[in-house]
């Protein structure tokens, strides 16, 4: 954001637009470059931080910035086709402005995790927060230890990033499991929901960190499954999703709690929310 007016948007040129999902919700991916070379050079964040979108004459709305950090001439955020603002954002194409102002909320602790397995947790567009975490365990692989990817979605037209999964899936040093909800001809993976195969899959907690993002009731039994295989609280993170309007801690609209999830969040670990999750 500029220095005078927090709420003052920088352009960005759409360089790429990629179709993931299919549907009546769909989603696409939009590779953004900023126009000013001085913020392309400042701009930076840290995986599972956010940023503001604006559509000029429509509005603006937060997404999670799906691209990681290690990859510096743009970032990506992946949408899902929903209401006004994502309705609008979707008619954009390539070489088209739009605005954006961030980066918001803190980040997963990537720098903590050093030596840790991880093991991702995703649904649907819950995937995206989770991507730029994936990509930057694998650009910074020799820190880390067994990768394993659970993600699942309705149907195999609603699931994000095939294309990735299926070039990491020949990568040795990580694991992908992905699932549909229902049976579909020609579908050889896990049918059944994420924290089924979950418990399907049965992993160590040992010296592993879980994180898991998607609709409310997978992260609740995602959660509770995986406490079930004897994870602690503090090995379990989570990246929540509420609705968001100033993104900097003022208008109060995205309060769980007594904690704001611009500012505290998005990203908390179990032990932080487990009391509030109520208010989910
Ligand atoms: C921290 C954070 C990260 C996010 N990351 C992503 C992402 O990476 N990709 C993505 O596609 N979306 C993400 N979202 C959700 C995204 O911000 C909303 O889908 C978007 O604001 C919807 O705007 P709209 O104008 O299209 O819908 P609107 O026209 O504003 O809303 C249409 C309907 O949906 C409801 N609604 C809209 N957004 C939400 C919400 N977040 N929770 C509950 N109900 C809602 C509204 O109340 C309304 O009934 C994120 C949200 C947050 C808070
Ligand atoms: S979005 Fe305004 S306080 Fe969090």
């Amino acid at each position: 954001m500029t220095d005078e007016n927090p709420y003052q948007p920088w352009i960005a040129k759409i360089i790429s637009v990629k179709e993931e999902a299919s549907g009546e919700r769909a989603i696409k991916t939009f590779r953004l470059e900023f126009q000013d070379e001085e913020v392309r050079k400042k701009f930076s964040f840290l995986p599972g931080q956010c940023i503001m979108i604006s559509v000029f004459g429509t509005g603006e709305s937060i997404f999670a910035i799906s691209s990681s950090p290690t990859q510096k001439d743009y970032i990506e955020v992946s949408v899902m086709r929903y209401g006004k603002l994502t309705k609008a954002l979707h008619l954009k194409e390539e070489g088209d402005l739009v605005g954006a102002r961030g980066p918001y909320g803190n980040s997963f602790k990537v720098d903590e995790w050093k030596g840790k397995n991880v093991l991702f947790l995703g649904g649907g567009i819950g995937q995206a927060p989770l991507r730029s975490v994936i990509d930057y365990c694998i650009d910074n692989r020799k820190d880390y230890g067994k990768i394993d990817i659970v993600y699942g979605a309705r149907t195999s037209r609603d699931l994000c990033y095939k294309d990735e999964f299926a070039e990491m899936s020949k990568k040795d040093d990580l694991s992908i499991h992905l699932s549909i909800d229902v049976e579909e001809e020609g579908w050889n993976q896990f049918v059944g929901f994420v924290p089924d195969n979950l418990k399907r899959l049965n992993p160590s907690p040992e010296n592993t960190i879980a994180i898991t993002c998607g609709p409310p009731i997978m992260i609740k039994f995602v959660i509770q499954n995986l406490l079930e295989l004897g994870f602690k609280e503090d090995q379990v993170y989570t990246t929540l999703e509420m609705r968001m309007k100033c993104g900097i801690g003022i208008c109060g609209r995205c309060n769980i709690g007594n904690l704001y999830v611009c500012k505290d969040g998005p990203v908390f670990s179990y032990d932080q929310i487990k009391d509030i999750q109520g208010d989910m």
